[in-house]
């Protein structure tokens, strides 16, 4: 769609009439938080816990959140119809607002809120099958990894420079321990159990990770939420990487080395089964398996 409707501050307008202040926070500070929400079939993925943790950003930035749930909820669905696209990838952003550029919270200003949505980019059927090559760098974000911040210059760069080495995704390596990645959250399978770093303010608190822990834990597969270090992710049978465009996608190559036998491991696949499955309910408005 050459110009779709976005939501900005309470209205629905043409992309190309929806305008910004210059002196909007967010532009000049990075100063605000952000959501990706899937929809598949016009149906938001796992939306209460992605406003959840939009909450949770907002109270950690000191920034009131404008809407309610049901507001926001409302909004969203109002622009996935509007906009008609298949399965689609929603974005929203609140930022602290337009005002004289002090680096010091405005006493007085409105939160701009905007929503925005464009057809889901999947991971080609190929990186599924074959899975995707990373590469380990120094994890130089700052300390407050949980909040899904607006100011992404460190993750771009960090990602850029996995590009640059053909790589899909950078590993971040944080004193010794394995993070997450530049845009996902990380898993490896060591002696047949999942293990994933638990969360704390080093990473992003993934939907896509709480999903995948509470879909291992129905199915009675071993799962850990512990610190990864460095070696244990240069010796894991399998690697995989999670988010809520990605999905589960297993790395099979980490620097130029070979996880396992090369190819994405038996546990990446009878993971990613059941969240095809998961997908599929939501999709179709069938009731979504007990979680
Ligand atoms: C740094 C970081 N970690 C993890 C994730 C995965 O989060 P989610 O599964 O909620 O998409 C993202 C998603 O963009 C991210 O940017």
């Amino acid at each position: 769609m050459s110009d779709p409707v976005v939501y900005l501050n309470g209205e629905y307008l043409a992309l190309s009439n929806a305008h910004i202040s210059i002196l909007d926070r967010g532009f000049i500070f990075g100063d605000g938080v952000y959501e990706v929400i899937p929809a598949y079939g016009g149906h938001p993925f796992r939306i209460n816990h992605h406003l959840q943790r939009l909450d949770n950003s907002l109270s950690a930035i000191r920034i009131k959140n404008p809407l309610t749930h049901s507001q926001w909820q409302a909004a969203i669905e109002h622009l996935i119809e509007l906009n008609q696209l298949d399965d689609q990838s929603i974005y929203l952003q609140v930022t602290r607002g337009v005002a004289p550029r002090d680096h010091r919270f405005p006493e007085q200003s409105q939160p701009t809120i905007v929503i925005m949505t464009n057809t889901l980019k999947t991971v080609s059927a190929e990186k599924v099958r074959q899975g995707v090559a990373a590469v380990t760098l120094a994890d130089n974000r700052w300390l407050k990894c949980h909040i899904k911040s607006i100011s992404l210059l460190p993750n771009v760069l960090l990602r850029q420079e996995a590009q640059d080495h053909n790589a899909d995704e950078a590993i971040l390596i944080r004193n010794g321990y394995a993070t997450e990645g530049a845009a996902s959250n990380l898993f490896i399978v060591q002696q047949q159990c999942i293990i994933t770093p638990p969360k704390g303010p080093m990473l992003l608190p993934g939907v896509t990770r709480d999903l995948v822990v509470h879909i291992a834990r129905n199915k009675k597969i071993c799962v850990k939420e512990q610190p990864i270090t460095e070696a244990e992710l240069m010796q894991a049978s399998e690697i995989w990487i999670t988010s809520s465009t990605k999905e589960i996608l297993p790395v099979t190559k980490l620097n130029d080395k070979l996880v396992g036998n090369g190819q994405p491991g038996s546990l990446w696949q009878e993971m990613y089964l059941s969240y095809q499955d998961y997908k599929e309910h939501l999709r179709s408005g069938r009731a979504l398996p007990e979680l």
